[in-house]
């Protein structure tokens, strides 16, 4: 197999492993074990029963807490945990806050994820899978190999595109999709991008199986060899599309439903509905990403996902969002014209952006961040993917 051949470039910067952004669902997986609050409270320095968070009982946050437990059915199993969250929940508030502030455009505010601390919203259950370390934080974007890979990128048509352009309207783009408390984002992002591609090649949408990359992949980074997809903990959409390619394609989820946890691989050869030749790196220019997006389909992105943890709806612009610290994958489907932006003065272009959080969260379970400002790093991750067809 032309595995090589098929990679039209390889400059893709992928020193970034995505942990998903962690989140709890109202839907999926109440049934906290012991081991996951203990866990979860190692993670956060302050005390479950600190006196700070005694003193919020009784208090307007506490009713505000009680109707966020209500809206999402939220439930604690003692009374510790249930201070510790109303402390946690009571700090969120103000983060919200501080967010609306950095994001004016945005709407801010209380979700379904105010009961968790910055750390397991971002890392999740880092450091129990052995993992030593993640690869945040290194320098995305190398520009002499950017540069290098433009020379032989094909350069897409970046003229005469439509003004706003969105794949839902045509039909390529299943419905949001929740990954629940599993930090399986890279797979949702993959199945985005390949139920996008097999869409546009024949005419039919396909719910994909983001249980099978979750159970079965387990490739690597070319370059570094410790960012590995692994279930529940984090992965990369390109190491993804290698293990399709490998593997010989993907199921349907319908014969491959999704669990939301890692299990046994029971990938079956003959069940595979698409199959995936290759992929390719989208440059990092926002303009070429708009002409592939156009042309070849939703794309797979990362980006820094610390605006979303609050982020209820509008056109996010952040002042300040970290362009390095990529921790989440999800599906570029489209882009508009006018969100309306003040910091920006005036109406400023925006990204449509699929998430995997579920419809309950954003709009719709849908993104929309500001163009052209390389906004949260969504520039630097970007990738196609080819199918085979018959
Ligand atoms: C995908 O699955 C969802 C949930 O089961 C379902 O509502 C939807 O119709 C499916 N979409 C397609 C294109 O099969």
């Amino acid at each position: 197999m032309m595995r090589s051949g098929g990679m039209m470039l390889t400059y893709a910067p992928c020193f970034t492993f995505l942990t998903c952004a962690l989140i709890v669902s109202s839907t999926a997986n109440l049934d906290h074990s012991p081991q996951d609050l203990n866990i979860r409270q190692v993670t956060d320095n302050q005390n479950p029963i600190s006196t700070t968070n005694l003193l919020l009982l009784g208090t307007t946050t506490e009713l505000r807490f009680k109707s966020f437990i209500q809206k999402y059915e939220k439930s604690y199993s003692t009374h510790e945990e249930y201070v510790h969250r109303l402390g946690v929940f009571a700090k969120n508030f103000i983060r919200a806050a501080e967010h609306q502030a950095m994001d004016p455009t945005a709407i801010h505010g209380v979700t379904q994820f105010s009961d968790l601390t910055e750390e397991e919203f971002e890392t999740m259950y880092m450091g129990l899978g052995g993992r030593g370390g993640t690869l945040l934080g290194k320098d995305p974007v190398d520009s002499a190999a950017a540069a290098a890979a433009k020379s032989t990128a094909m350069m897409d048509r970046a003229t005469d595109l439509p003004e706003s352009f969105d794949w839902r309207e045509k039909g390529a783009v299943t419905n949001v999709k929740m990954q629940g408390r599993c930090g399986s984002c890279w797979a949702f992002s993959t199945t985005g991008a390949i139920e996008g591609a097999n869409f546009i090649a024949t005419g039919k949408l396909l719910n994909l199986s983001e249980q099978q990359l979750v159970d079965c992949d387990h490739k690597c980074d070319l370059k570094e060899k410790d960012a590995c997809d692994d279930g529940c903990s984090g992965g990369l959409m390109t190491n993804a599309y290698n293990y399709l390619i490998e593997a010989g394609g993907i199921e349907e989820e319908s014969t491959y439903p999704y669990t939301g946890k890692r299990g046994e691989c029971k990938f079956n050869p003959d069940k595979v509905a698409v199959i995936v030749r290759s992929f390719t790196s989208i440059p990092v220019d926002e303009s070429q990403i708009a002409a592939n997006l156009v042309h070849n389909g939703p794309l797979a992105i990362g980006l820094n996902a610390v605006f979303m943890q609050t982020y209820i709806g509008g056109v996010s612009c952040p002042l300040i969002c970290g362009k390095k610290h990529l921790n989440h994958g999800v599906l570029l489907v489209g882009y508009g014209s006018r969100g309306y932006s003040i910091l920006r003065l005036g109406y400023k272009p925006y990204w449509i952006i699929k998430n995997s959080w579920g419809v309950h969260w954003g709009e719709h379970g849908y993104y929309r961040l500001c163009r052209g400002h390389n906004m949260c790093g969504m520039n630097s991750m970007v990738s196609a993917v080819g199918i085979q067809t018959s």
